[in-house]
């Protein structure tokens, strides 16, 4: 059921605890999730976004008992992508006339998932609604995450609709950032950022520094996703300025896919030798067929360098590291270092491969890397903590 953010504003989406995977199976979720809608009641009626399909009769049938669905006047569709307008086609079918404004890439989309020609209004940077007390003005924010994404802005409540933008996926019963563990939410909030707006990163610096151009000002954010950011909601928009500007901790993570626990050992030999020569950097090691790939992600994200390993098969790598490095290569990580390791019994390919899926993510090869024979014995393992004390001083 909704609830009410102020005296004009009134969630009206959906919870889903259950949720454990997004895109597809692309986005790990281990928290749930929330798709946001909101019901703007001035002296005209407006729906912000609505929920993913498998909910749209429950959102349909909730929103009735919010409001007559016929006092709809305005429905504001921040982005097409199927977790918010997936209820559209429900709604629709009650409120056919009904005007929905949205960028002139938001018909598209909106049109490629549902085939219909509903009565579009699109909008554009700048563009006001008059809803009475308040405007609704409508700001593009193109590739944040998709061309079609935007925010929408309602004036004297200062309240920022940011759509995708400043989510995450985390479901409470609480809803609002004052009001749920801190720790918890930073981190899913980072994990959003890592896996979904990495890319976009230089277009998230210059849409802020936009928006902090037009000196408005923001009480509330209510993103699309999650919680509500009302306690110091700028916050997050100055995280996501660190986020976007090639963000890095003091952190070497080893990445690695092992099949007789060879490059397991050459892993563990390699954090030893980073230790000795570095007893402050944080070292962190995940084999990538155990650990889920946006929590990798996420700390690759988080990484200063990275050791990708993998032993060599089929003249190859294993398929969780290709899987890895292809998901990193498409993220566009800045400012990061890296340099590959692995076993072989044979004909040693790995460490190139690797090596060349290093440069097509953009991470700097520090080295050519360091490949072992057979299962490392102690002089393989003593050239791997070698190679880890000089990984650090090269960086
Ligand atoms: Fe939450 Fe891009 O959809």
């Amino acid at each position: 059921m909704g609830f009410t953010i102020n005296d004009k504003v009134t969630w009206v989406g959906k919870i889903d605890w259950e949720l454990r995977n997004f895109h597809g199976y692309e986005y790990s979720v281990d928290r749930g999730s929330s798709y946001n809608s909101y019901l703007i009641r001035d002296e005209k009626t407006v729906l912000i976004d609505t929920v993913w399909k498998p909910f749209a009769k429950e959102f349909v049938e909730n929103l009735k008992k919010e409001v007559d669905l016929n006092e709809i006047d305005y429905i504001v569709m921040n982005h097409g992508e199927i977790d918010h307008s997936g209820a559209l086609p429900e709604l629709m079918q009650e409120i056919p006339d009904t005007p929905i404004y949205c960028t002139a890439n938001g018909i598209k989309s909106i049109k490629g998932h549902f085939h219909e020609d509903w009565n579009f209004i699109p909008v554009k940077t700048g563009d006001t609604l008059n809803i009475g007390q308040n405007d609704l003005v409508f700001v593009e924010a193109r590739m944040l995450h998709w061309p079609d994404s935007m925010f929408t802005y309602m004036t004297n409540d200062n309240i920022l609709f940011s759509n995708d933008a400043f989510g995450q996926h985390y479901a409470s019963e609480y809803m609002y950032n004052d009001l749920v563990d801190p720790d918890e939410l930073y981190s899913e909030a980072m994990k959003y950022y890592a896996n979904i707006l990495n890319p976009f990163s230089r277009l998230v610096t210059r849409k802020i520094e936009e928006v902090v151009k037009l000196d408005i000002p923001i009480d509330m954010i209510c993103p699309s996703h999650g919680i509500i950011w009302r306690k110091d909601p700028l916050q997050i928009v100055e995280q996501y300025m660190k986020w976007a500007q090639d963000y890095q901790e003091d952190q070497i993570t080893i990445i690695y896919d092992t099949m007789w626990d060879g490059t397991r050992r050459m892993a563990e030999a390699l954090a030893e030798g980073i230790k000795e020569a570095d007893d402050r950097v944080n070292i962190k090691l995940f084999n990538t067929s155990k650990t889920d790939k946006n929590n990798v992600i996420t700390e690759i994200f988080k990484s200063k360098a990275v050791l990708l390993g993998s032993p060599t098969v089929n003249g190859s790598i294993l398929t969780s590291m290709a899987a890895i490095a292809d998901l990193a290569s498409g993220l566009k990580f800045k400012n990061k270092k890296g340099a590959a390791f692995g076993t072989y019994g044979w004909s040693g390919e790995s460490i190139k491969i690797l090596t060349q899926h290093l440069e097509d993510a953009g991470f700097e090869v520090v080295n050519q890397g360091i490949r072992e024979l057979w299962n490392p014995d102690e002089s393989a393992l003593d050239r791997c903590r070698e190679f880890g004390r000089k990984f650090v001083q090269e960086l």
